[in-house]
């Protein structure tokens, strides 16, 4: 399905402490794509997935899904219609067994799927399947529960908010393809994944850097490159000149 985000302007915090977050994003996600979003601490990419979820309001603009205005939509009517976000830090939940809360994600899944996903995110489904996904359970551990029952859902459209944090180099690798096989396999899903590893990038069909509230590029890895390299070189050109006085010559630049 495809979504359209129209001229949508963020603002949060109360009175004098109002603040813009997002400033005028257009942005358009077609179906069958992989995107990845990606840019600075701080910069927004968080906040436009809570956009598209209907977590946050926007001050101003549209989004549309296959056309249709979304904006006024719930988070439960926008998950009804297939849209489904993983959360950067996945809330927990007393009293629910890890089945049952995969199965809250898709009602039709069975124990042999259940298992299989188990094996894929690398959590042995003896050893997890019928423990309580509390505050017990490590952040890795729970980062890919939570991008798991995104991708059971079969949803339409699925946004992960990195994915990659907190799980460790071993997961890694298994978690990446997960999420591109199961994205291949899936008709015409729209995969926006917030991101700032460079496999991730490397994989997607697009990428849109997103820093101070606005979108600053878009494009393949190739386009990015360079802006990513520039805003290294920057950053130590500025630290170096900055202390250029104390160091004189061992600084290069
Ligand atoms: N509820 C809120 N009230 C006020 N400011 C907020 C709120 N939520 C987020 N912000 C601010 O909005 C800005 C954008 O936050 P956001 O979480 O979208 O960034 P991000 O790009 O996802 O960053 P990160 O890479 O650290 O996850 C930040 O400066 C953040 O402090
Ligand atoms: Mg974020």
């Amino acid at each position: 399905m495809m979504i359209t985000l129209e001229k949508i302007s963020l603002k949060l915090g109360q009175g004098r402490e109002e603040t813009e977050i997002l400033n005028e994003i257009s942005l358009r996600f077609d179906p069958g794509k992989i995107y990845v979003i990606t840019g600075p601490n701080g910069g927004g990419k968080t906040s436009i997935a809570k956009i598209i979820m209907g977590i946050y309001q926007p001050f101003s603009g549209k989004i549309l899904y296959n056309g249709e205005d979304i904006s006024g939509l719930s988070i439960t009517e926008r998950g009804k219609r297939g849209i489904r976000y993983a959360f950067q830090s996945p809330p927990r939940f007393k009293g629910i067994e890890i089945e049952r809360l995969l199965k809250l994600a898709n009602p039709d899944v069975n124990l042999k799927e259940l298992r299989s996903i188990m094996v894929k995110i690398g959590l042995c489904p003896e050893d997890y399947l019928e423990r309580i996904a509390d505050n017990s359970l490590s952040g890795g551990e729970m980062k890919r529960l939570e991008v798991a029952s995104v991708l059971l859902s079969r949803t339409k459209v699925a946004i992960l908010d990195e994915p990659e944090a907190g799980v460790d180099l071993w997961g890694f690798e298994q978690l990446l393809n997960l999420v591109i096989n199961s994205h291949r396999q899936a008709e015409d899903r729209t995969t926006i994944i917030i991101s700032h590893s460079e496999k991730f990038l490397e994989a997607a069909d697009e990428i849109i850097v997103v820093a101070e509230g606005k979108v600053q590029k878009q494009g393949k890895m190739d386009a990015i490159r360079p802006l990513i390299m520039e805003g290294i070189q920057c950053r130590w050109r500025k630290i170096c000149l900055g202390e250029e006085e104390n160091y004189g010559s061992q600084c290069s630049r």
